[in-house]
């Protein structure tokens, strides 16, 4: 897949895939000032945990290259630029995580001239892509060993190269696992109501020639009753400490099914993702979405007028279902997270 996330220094531009429009249309979204930035991401142009941080930390560079350095106020101007953007999107922990990384290298020279705070951000917001890249290989590497050749292997939502920097964590690691030779065969829950797994991990992993089947959410039992899976792997927007993990509305009723059919459920996770200072999954902020996307597709609208709707976007699986977490230090246990520190 051609890079989706671009930044073009020259003009202090990103040029983001539009994902709303995928797969039917290619076409790019152009940000360029911080209300560019978090509109895309609270419209989902882009989203995805790990892709949500490397747009963050390029928000960052164009604000920076944005700002007037002969104005009085552009440290505060820039500051509560930053605190808008941490706030785009509550659950996925990497777009905090990304805001802080670029804030502690602003707070270490305070003094630093508007310029040179331009030119670090970017070489630092390059350098989170290109380890994003790297770090899901790795992942990928750890992961593929877990699927044996010939499996048919469930994930829920996108966790691909389009929600990530590249390569994808969850469809990283399938990648990976074909990359090694082995045939894996991919069934796509489709996701409602925002269709990440019909539309996007459909398009990446036929782009790919990685066979893939679209399967209906509510398809999940009787698929694995009728022993079509043997395994399953997402993504995750959120791990606690405990080694809960929020991820896509859907995931936790996909992570009981598994259990019940002896399924085993792999979480693949960056270490970014993992949030070491939430305890467990019932503190971790819960996104609602406007009930548009559950009361219409496209522009036309199928429920009743006026019928209250509940559009919770990601649901959180206990760790107790949690198989393993895929790392990019390793196959973890959850309840192995402890070993580890941020
Ligand atoms: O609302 P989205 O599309 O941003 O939600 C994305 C997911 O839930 C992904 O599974 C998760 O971010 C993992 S991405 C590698």
């Amino acid at each position: 897949m051609q890079p989706h996330i671009q930044f073009k220094p020259e003009s202090n531009e990103l040029h983001l895939l539009d994902q709303r429009l995928l797969p039917r249309t290619e076409e790019w979204f152009v940000c360029r000032n911080m209300d560019d930035i978090i509109f895309a991401l609270k419209e989902m142009v882009i989203r995805g945990a790990p892709a949500i941080g490397v747009t963050a930390a390029y928000g960052c560079c164009i604000a920076a290259g944005n700002a007037d350095p002969s104005s009085s106020h552009w440290v505060t101007d820039l500051d509560r630029q930053l605190t808008e953007l941490a706030q785009a999107r509550p659950t996925a922990v990497n777009l905090q995580w990304a805001v802080n990384l670029m804030r502690e290298t602003w707070n270490v020279r305070p003094d630093i001239q508007l310029g040179e705070l331009h030119r670090m951000w970017i070489a630092q917001a390059e350098e989170l892509h290109r380890q994003d890249d790297k770090i899901n290989r790795e992942m990928g590497r750890h992961g593929a060993a877990l699927l044996q050749n010939g499996d048919t292997v469930m994930t829920h939502c996108n966790a691909g190269a389009l929600a990530t920097g590249a390569y994808g964590t969850a469809l990283g690691v399938i990648r990976a696992a074909v990359e090694s030779g082995k045939r894996i065969h991919v069934l796509a829950n489709e996701t409602r109501p925002f269709l990440q797994g019909a539309r996007l991990t459909a398009y990446e992993l036929a782009q790919d020639e990685i066979p893939v089947t679209v399967c209906c959410d509510n398809a999940v039992g009787l698929l694995m009753a009728k022993g079509m899976v043997q395994a399953v792997v997402v993504g995750a927007d959120r791990v606690a400490a405990n080694g809960d993990a929020a991820n896509k509305i859907g995931t936790y009723t996909v992570a009981v099914l598994a259990k019940r059919h002896n399924i085993p459920f792999y979480v693949a996770v960056p270490f970014s993702t993992i949030d070491f200072a939430t305890a467990s999954g019932e503190d971790i902020p819960i996104e609602e979405r406007t009930p548009l996307e559950v009361t219409h597709i496209q522009d036309r609208q199928i429920t009743p007028d006026e019928v209250p709707v509940l559009n919770f976007a990601f649901d959180v699986t206990p760790a107790e279902l949690i198989t393993a977490l895929i790392t990019e230090k390793g196959v973890i246990k959850p309840g192995e997270l402890r070993n580890f520190k941020s």
